[in-house]
């Protein structure tokens, strides 16, 4: 095999089992439904605009950009999220197209949207270079970029650091989700292709009764703890116990009366 198809390979290999960590998220919609208004409300979308949201999981960016009148299309790696983005907008009576795929190859033709959006989605993808070059491919000049990601120094994108702490190391070239939360490394990745990029803070608020019921919670549904306890509970109970006691911590340190805090980074760009 020449190095080049290995490495497809191990790319490939990685978004399988991103797809099967994902296949449980369906319930955190309850998240990212307020915050997917507010990614809505800093990308400016108006009526009749083409919108593309990529990693939409169960469409909660999607369906609140369609409600504003924009023809939508939202894509994403795990059909199980796709079948109840169908259903999602399916209730609301709107006309999505739904399409899986990967960010890192979209199957759109060059210059086809007028705006690009992403809700803790692309920053999944193992080459952020690959990603937003296929994300600004298929946005026309003049059109906008738009996304929400986590900050390294906060709650998910230190969830994410300890999650990496106690799995073995991806395989090389892919690269952490919570650098997405950095605007320097923001501003580095979009590069030359962008002009005005303009960044903001905005807040999620989860309702939890403990650090516990939001650990069990997120081993649940959220892709990357969910595969760490699948993978330390057959392997080594011991440290998965050590996790989940340094997690546990973790959210202590944003839980106040029954609410965690998780502050997040927008981001909005003019494709030049
Ligand atoms: C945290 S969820 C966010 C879902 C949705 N945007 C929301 O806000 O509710 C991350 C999503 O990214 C998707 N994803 C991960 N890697 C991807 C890739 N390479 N291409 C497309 N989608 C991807 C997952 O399937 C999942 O739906």
């Amino acid at each position: 095999m020449s190095a080049l198809a290995q490495d497809t390979d191990v790319f490939e290999k990685f978004k399988e089992a991103q797809k099967q960590g994902w296949s449980h998220f369906a319930p955190l919609e309850v998240m990212t439904t307020p915050t997917a208004a507010r990614l809505v409300a800093h990308a400016h979308v108006l009526p009749g605009q083409q919108l593309l949201d990529v990693g939409c999981g169960t469409g909660v960016v999607a369906v609140t950009a369609a409600r504003l009148g924009a023809h939508v299309t939202g894509l994403d790696l795990t059909p199980a999220l796709l079948e109840r983005a169908r259903e999602n907008s399916r209730v609301a009576s709107l006309e999505i197209e739904w399409r899986e795929g990967d960010v890192e190859k979209l199957p759109y033709e060059n210059a086809a949207f007028d705006v690009v959006v992403s809700q803790f989605g692309h920053m999944f993808a193992p080459r952020p270079d690959v990603a937003v070059a296929e994300m600004l491919r298929v946005l026309k000049p003049g059109g906008t970029i738009a996304f929400s990601t986590w900050p390294p120094e906060l709650m998910v994108g230190q969830t994410f650091q300890l999650v990496g702490r106690y799995m073995p190391p991806p395989p090389p070239g892919v690269s952490p989700p919570h650098q997405w939360g950095d605007p320097n490394v923001i501003r580095e990745r979009l590069g030359a292709a962008v002009r005005d990029i303009v960044f903001d803070r905005a807040r999620m608020r989860v309702s939890a009764l403990s650090p516990q019921h939001y650990r069990v919670h997120l081993e649940q549904t959220a892709g990357p703890v969910l595969k760490l306890v699948e993978s330390l509970g057959a392997s080594d109970p011991t440290r998965l116990g050590e996790f989940r006691h340094a997690y546990e911590a973790l959210v202590e340190e944003y839980l106040e009366d029954n609410l965690v805090r998780q502050d997040y980074l927008l981001t909005r760009a003019t494709k030049n």
